[in-house]
């Protein structure tokens, strides 16, 4: 078994000689060939020009002995390609070159023709499949139409959440209109990824979890669902949900093969409440990769231990992997997995 078949028999809860490993977004800040490429290169550029971001995926598969591959991209890519451009604050956090604020803002979105208008990211897929040949996983993603709306209506990262949760509580129909717009993108776009070669494509439902669950099912939900729809005969769908654990029956109802969980809740004990047929990935917090390789051995045996091989557990932080994050955690991380093969 290589390590693409691993990482697929786990997607499908098939049996695997020990979960298959990868590491979640934003690997690249931790690592000083990332930070030298980035001296020359902006982060767009890096997104936009194939060969930049194929060097860039591979960055971190040179240095972990990982399963699979995730795309190097970014999901605010969709919101760009319909008509509403981002960039990183100094400071931190994303901002919106402006923020829907009217319906006529919402109308003039453009969400035909996403895919003619990220072509740059098939064109990086077709470089990464040539140089992982078959060996590991390539992973495509974009962002739940939440997740994304967020960034959208609130102009960049947000505390509260405030201008979108008034949106789906006050006017539903303008509300869906953008919803309807966003998923139909998202749905172009992973179609692109996978006639371009993804193996699997997970979907970041970052703040679902500022959802009250009454309504995660008409903000978020019911737009995952649709997505997962339109690619589940084609490719595994992974969904990280962060916080929405609890609702993992919503989550299923999606039809999505794995959950991604976060760190504050027990695996095996969100494993134990889902159907055979349903993996999971995830959990470590990603704050041990700051620590020791001691600390973070001790913490994977036991995450191993508790999920004692059921099928259908890929290894993974419970988010993504902080810039402070050392090389020799991550490396101890990944072979200690390696290790616990059968
Ligand atoms: O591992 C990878 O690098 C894969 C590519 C990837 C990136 N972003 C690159 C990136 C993926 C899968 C993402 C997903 C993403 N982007 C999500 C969903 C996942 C999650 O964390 O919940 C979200 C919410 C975003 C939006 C985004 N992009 C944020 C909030 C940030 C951080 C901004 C900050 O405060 O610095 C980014 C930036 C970003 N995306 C970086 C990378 C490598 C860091 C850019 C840099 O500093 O060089």
């Amino acid at each position: 078994m290589n390590r693409r078949e691993r990482f697929l028999n786990a997607c499908r809860c098939q049996p695997v000689d020990r979960p298959p490993v990868w590491v979640m977004r934003q690997a690249g800040r931790h690592l000083p060939e990332y930070l030298a490429l980035k001296e020359k290169h902006s982060f767009h550029e890096i997104v936009q020009t194939p060969e930049l971001a194929l060097e860039v995926t591979m960055q971190p598969l040179r240095r972990y002995a990982m399963d699979a591959a995730i795309l190097f991209s970014d999901i605010l890519v969709i919101p760009e390609a319909m008509g509403q451009p981002y960039h990183f604050r100094d400071i931190g956090g994303i901002e919106m070159e402006f923020k829907l604020e009217t319906a006529a803002d919402i109308d003039a979105l453009n969400a035909d023709g996403t895919a003619d208008r990220l072509r740059y990211v098939s064109d990086a897929i077709d470089l990464i499949k040539a140089e992982l040949d078959g060996d590991r996983a390539l992973i495509g993603f974009a962002g739940s139409p939440w997740t994304l709306a967020t960034y959208m209506l609130e102009g960049g990262s947000s505390k509260n959440y405030r201008r979108c949760k008034e949106l789906l509580y006050t006017d539903r129909p303008l509300f869906d209109r953008l919803m309807e717009k966003i998923t139909a993108s998202v749905i172009e776009y992973f179609q692109m990824q996978i006639d371009a070669g993804v193996d699997c494509v997970q979907i970041f439902d970052s703040w679902g979890g500022v959802l009250a669950p009454d309504v995660y099912e008409a903000g978020s939900v019911r737009w995952m669902r649709e997505i997962v729809d339109a690619v589940k005969d084609q490719v595994p769908v992974i969904l990280f949900s962060k916080g929405m654990h609890e609702h993992s029956d919503l989550l299923v109802s999606t039809g999505a093969n794995v959950l991604g969980v976060t760190w504050t809740t027990s695996l095996a004990k969100v494993a134990a409440g889902l159907p055979d047929h349903i993996g999971v990935q995830g959990n470590l917090d990603p704050v041990l990769m700051n620590t020791t390789p001691e600390l973070v051995e001790a913490a994977t045996k036991a995450l191993l231990d508790e999920m004692d091989n059921r099928p259908g557990h890929i290894f993974n932080l419970g988010h993504g992997i902080m810039p402070q994050a050392k090389i020799e955690c991550m490396e101890r991380m990944v072979d200690t997995v390696v290790a616990a093969a059968r």
